[in-house]
C-alpha cells in the first residue's frame, strides 16, 4: 500500500487552478471577476455554471454541483479522493512523493485500514477458489454459468466462493500475517464463546460488496442447497467499516453510468444487478432486501436526480414499497417505476431478453410514481366514495412531500384533470396537509428538545443535536469558513491600545466567554479543523511571503530595466521608481491579505473528510460573488467590508436562539411536571433566564467592537 505525502498534497491543492482544471472539460467564457459555460453536471442550453478564480471554487446554480478543483474532478470522474489528487499531480506534472508503508506503520494503520486490507484478502482469495479451485469451479463457477453470469461479470462483481471446509479462509489469512481479531471485526470470522474462531462464510457463492470508492466493506454469501433449513444468504454484520444503512450493492460498479445517464435504477438483489449489467444496463443498484434509508437515498442523490425503482408486479410487493417511494420524493428525486411483466424479476428479465429489449422495454414502460400511484389505489378503490377520499389524501401526502413548488404544481393539475376535482379544491387540501405536517413536526422537535433537557437519549436519536439551532450555527460557521483569518476589528487590548482581531479570534471569544460550543457533531469537527488550519498558516505565510517576494523583486527589476532603457531625466526617474516602488508593495500587500484570507476555506474545501467538505464548500460559495448579474455601476457593500455589523449579529441570534430553547425547555418541565411549581431552583434559573433574556434584546444590535482603523 502507498501513500502520498503530505507536503505533495499541499502542493497539488496550491497549485491547482480551478479555471484551468474547469476548462478541460468546459468551454468557459469571462463575466465580470468569474467565469461562465454550461453546467457539466446536467443537460443545459443556457449557462448556469459559475467559476470564480479568486475564490478557487465553481458552482452550478441549477443543480448545485460544484467545489473546490479536487471536488470538481471527484465529482465529474467519479473519484476518489486520492485518484483525484493524482490526476491533477498529473496535470501538472508535480512529482507525488509517496512512501511504502513499512512494517511499524503497518501496525499503526488505524483499524478501519486494517479491516479494509483483511477483506481485500478475503476477496482475492474467494476469487481464487471461484476461478482456480477444483471444488470452485466444479461448484460455484459453475453455478453462476447455470445462471448464465458471464466471466466478464464475474470478473467485474468480484465473485467469489468459499470453500465446504472449516476454516480455510482463517487458515489462509493467519498464515499470510492477517491479525485474527481483524478477521473477527469484519465479520469474516466468528469468536464462539469458547473462544474459537471459525469462519462465517461456508460453502457458499460470494458477492463483495463495495463503498463508492472500491473499498470491500463487506460480503453476501448465498447457500447453493435448496433445503428450507438453510439460510439463504449470510451477509458480513455491520462493522467500523460497514453500515448496511449507508452502502449500495452495486453502486460502485454503476456510478459512471448513473452519472452519465442522470438516472439510477433501484432492484433487490445482487443477482438483479449483475444480470441487468450483463444485459447492458449499468445504472443499477440494489438495496439489498431491506427497505430504503435516508442514508441510501441521499447516496443515490450525490450521483443523479432521477431515480427509476423496478418491482416485480406482485402487488403486495408494491403497496409495501410505497413508503420507501415517498422517501424520495421527500429528497426531491423525479421517482418513475417500472413494473416488469407477471412472474419476471430484473434477474430473469435481463436473462430472457436482448440488452436492447431490456432497454425498450424500460423506456416504454416506467411510469411517473405519482401518476403510479394514483393509478394502483384508485383502481382498488373502484367506486367507494369513502375509499376515493381516502386515496386522493393519501395521495395529496405525497404531493406534499416533494420540494420544489412548480413540481407540487404540475401534479396537482395533473391530478385534477385525472380525478375529475378542481385545482384549487386540491391545492387548497394540499395547503392543510402541508401546515398539519409543519405542525406535526414542530411538536416533533419541541418533544425531543425536552428529552435532551431531561438529559435522556431521544428514541430516534442520530445525534445532530437541536434542529433548532441548526441555522444559527451554520451562519456563524459561515463566516469562520469565509474569512477565518481576516482581521474585522480592532479590540481594546485593555490599556487603550487597538489591536487587530480576527474572525476566528473574536468567535472563539464571544463563544468561550459563555461557555458556548456548537451542538451539531458536524459544526463542532469543522471548527476543529478551521483551527487546526490556522496553526498551520504562520508557517505556509511564510512560504506565501518568500514566494510573493520573490515575485515582487522580478516586477522591480524589470520596471526598473525598463525605466532606464527610456531616455529620462535624473528627476524623473527617480518620481517614476519611487511610484513604482510603491506600486510593487501595495500588490505584494494586497496578494498577501488574499492568501490569507483564502487559506483556510481553500484548505477546508480540500479536506479528505467528505462531510467537511461538502460542508465547506457549500457555506464559501457565494451566490452573491458568483453571481450572474454584474452591477458595474452600482457600488454595493461588500461582505467582507460588512463583517463588523454581520459576525457580530450572527453570534448574537445564535445566543438568542439558545436561550429561547432553554427558557421553552423549562417551561416544559414546569408545565409538565406539577410538582416542579415547588422546585425553588427551577424556579430561579427561570427567572434568572428570562433576566438574561430581557437584557439580551436591550444589547442586541449594539456596538460593542470598533471597526478596523484603516
Ligand atoms: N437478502 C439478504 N439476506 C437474506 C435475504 C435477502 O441480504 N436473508 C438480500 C440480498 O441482497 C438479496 C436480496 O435481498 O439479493 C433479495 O433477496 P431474494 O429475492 O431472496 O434473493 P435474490 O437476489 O433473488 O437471489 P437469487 O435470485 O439468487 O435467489
Ligand atoms: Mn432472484
Amino acid at each position: 500500500m502507498r501513500r502520498i505525502d503530505s507536503e505533495t498534497v499541499r502542493h497539488i491543492l496550491d497549485t491547482a487552478n480551478i479555471v484551468d482544471v474547469v476548462s478541460d472539460f468546459v468551454s468557459l467564457k469571462r463575466r465580470g471577476a468569474n467565469y461562465v459555460g454550461l453546467c457539466p453536471f446536467h443537460n443545459e442550453r443556457t449557462p448556469s455554471f459559475s467559476v470564480s478564480p479568486a475564490r478557487g471554487i465553481c458552482k452550478c446554480f441549477s443543480c448545485g454541483k460544484g467545489g473546490s478543483p479536487v471536488n470538481f474532478i471527484m465529482e465529474l470522474e467519479q473519484m476518489s479522493f486520492n485518484e483525484a489528487l493524482r490526476y491533477l499531480a498529473n496535470k501538472y506534472h508535480i512529482e507525488i512523493k509517496e512512501h511504502e508503508i513499512s512494517d511499524e506503520e503497518r501496525q499503526q494503520e488505524s483499524e478501519r485500514e486494517s479491516m479494509w486490507a483483511v477483506n481485500d484478502f478475503a476477496l482475492r482469495h474467494f476469487e481464487e477458489n471461484l476461478t482456480t479451485h477444483p471444488d470452485g469451479k466444479a461448484i460455484g463457477l459453475a453455478y453462476f454459468r447455470e445462471r448464465g453470469i458471464n466471466d466478464a461479470m464475474v470478473a467485474r462483481f468480484h465473485l467469489g466462493y468459499a470453500l465446504e471446509r472449516t476454516n480455510a479462509l482463517y487458515e489462509a489469512a493467519t498464515a499470510k500475517g492477517f491479525d485474527e481479531r481483524f478477521l473477527v471485526d469484519t465479520g469474516l470470522c466468528i469468536r464462539n464463546e469458547r473462544g474459537q474462531v471459525y469462519d462465517r462464510f461456508k460453502g457458499r457463492v460470494i458477492y463483495p460488496v463495495h463503498s463508492i470508492s472500491g473499498k470491500v466493506v463487506a460480503f453476501g454469501g448465498r447457500t447453493l442447497r435448496s433445503d428450507k433449513q438453510t439460510a439463504k444468504y449470510v451477509n458480513s454484520p455491520e462493522s467500523a467499516i460497514y453500515h448496511k444503512s449507508s452502502q449500495l450493492y452495486g453502486l460502485y460498479q454503476a456510478k459512471r453510468a448513473i452519472v452519465e445517464r442522470g438516472k439510477c435504477i433501484l432492484v433487490e438483489g445482487y443477482m438483479d444487478v449483475i444480470s441487468m449489467h450483463q444485459s447492458g444496463v449499468e445504472n443499477v443498484v440494489a438495496s439489498s432486501g431491506t427497505s430504503l434509508t435516508d442514508g441510501q437515498i441521499r447516496l443515490i442523490h450525490r450521483f443523479a436526480e432521477n431515480v427509476t425503482v423496478i418491482y416485480d408486479s406482485d402487488a403486495a410487493g408494491i403497496k409495501a414499497s410505497l413508503r420507501g417511494i415517498d422517501m424520495l420524493l421527500a429528497e426531491g428525486l423525479n421517482v418513475k417505476v417500472l413494473l416488469l411483466p407477471e412472474g419476471e424479476d430484473p434477474d430473469s428479465f435481463a436473462q430472457h431478453n436482448s440488452s436492447d429489449e431490456v432497454e425498450k422495454y424500460i423506456a416504454e414502460n416506467e411510469t411517473d410514481f405519482i401518476r403510479f400511484k394514483t393509478h394502483i389505489l384508485l383502481d382498488e378503490a373502484a367506486d367507494d366514495p369513502i375509499r376515493r377520499a381516502d386515496v386522493i389524501n393519501d395521495i395529496l401526502r405525497s404531493i406534499a412531500l416533494i420540494p420544489d413548488l412548480v413540481k407540487r404544481q404540475v401534479y396537482i393539475a395533473e391530478c385534477s384533470r385525472s380525478l375529475g376535482i378542481r385545482e384549487e379544491a386540491l391545492g387548497l387540501q394540499l395547503q392543510r396537509i402541508a401546515a398539519k405536517k409543519a405542525e406535526d413536526e414542530s411538536v416533533k422537535i419541541q418533544r425531543r428538545q425536552t428529552l435532551e433537557s431531561l438529559n435522556q437519549k431521544p428514541a430516534e436519536d442520530e445525534n445532530a443535536g437541536p434542529a433548532f439551532l441548526k441555522e444559527y450555527e451554520r451562519r456563524v460557521l459561515r463566516y469562520i469558513v469565509k474569512y477565518a483569518l481576516c482581521e474585522f476589528c480592532d479590540i481594546d487590548n485593555g490599556s487603550g491600545k487597538f489591536e487587530p482581531m480576527t474572525v476566528l479570534d473574536y468567535v472563539r471569544a464571544e463563544m468561550q466567554r459563555d461557555g458556548l460550543a456548537f451542538s451539531n457533531p458536524l459544526h463542532v469537527r469543522v471548527m476543529e479543523m478551521v483551527e487546526e488550519t490556522a496553526e498551520t498558516w504562520p508557517q505556509n505565510r511564510k512560504e506565501v511571503e518568500t514566494r510573493l517576494e520573490v515575485e515582487r523583486k522580478k516586477k522591480l527589476d524589470e520596471a526598473y530595466a525598463d525605466l532606464r532603457s527610456q531616455q529620462l531625466g535624473v528627476s524623473a526617474i527617480n518620481a517614476r521608481e519611487a511610484q513604482i516602488l510603491a506600486q510593487c508593495d501595495e500588490s505584494y500587500r494586497a496578494a498577501l491579505d488574499h492568501a490569507a484570507l483564502d487559506y483556510v476555506s481553500r484548505t477546508l474545501c480540500s479536506s479528505p473528510d467528505d462531510e467537511v467538505r461538502r460542508l465547506s464548500t457549500e457555506l464559501s460559495i457565494d451566490r452573491y460573488h458568483l453571481s450572474k448579474v454584474h452591477t458595474k455601476h452600482t457600488k454595493v457593500e461588500s461582505e467582507r467590508e460588512s463583517l463588523i455589523r454581520l459576525v457580530p449579529r450572527a453570534i448574537s441570534e445564535l445566543k438568542g436562539a439558545i436561550l429561547e430553547m432553554m427558557i421553552h425547555d423549562l417551561q416544559t418541565r414546569l408545565r409538565e411536571n406539577p410538582d416542579a411549581g415547588n422546585d425553588v431552583e427551577l424556579l430561579r434559573e427561570m427567572m434568572r433566564l428570562t433576566a438574561l433574556r430581557s437584557e439580551f434584546a436591550r444589547n442586541l444590535g449594539e456596538r460593542t467592537i470598533t471597526p478596523r482603523h484603516i
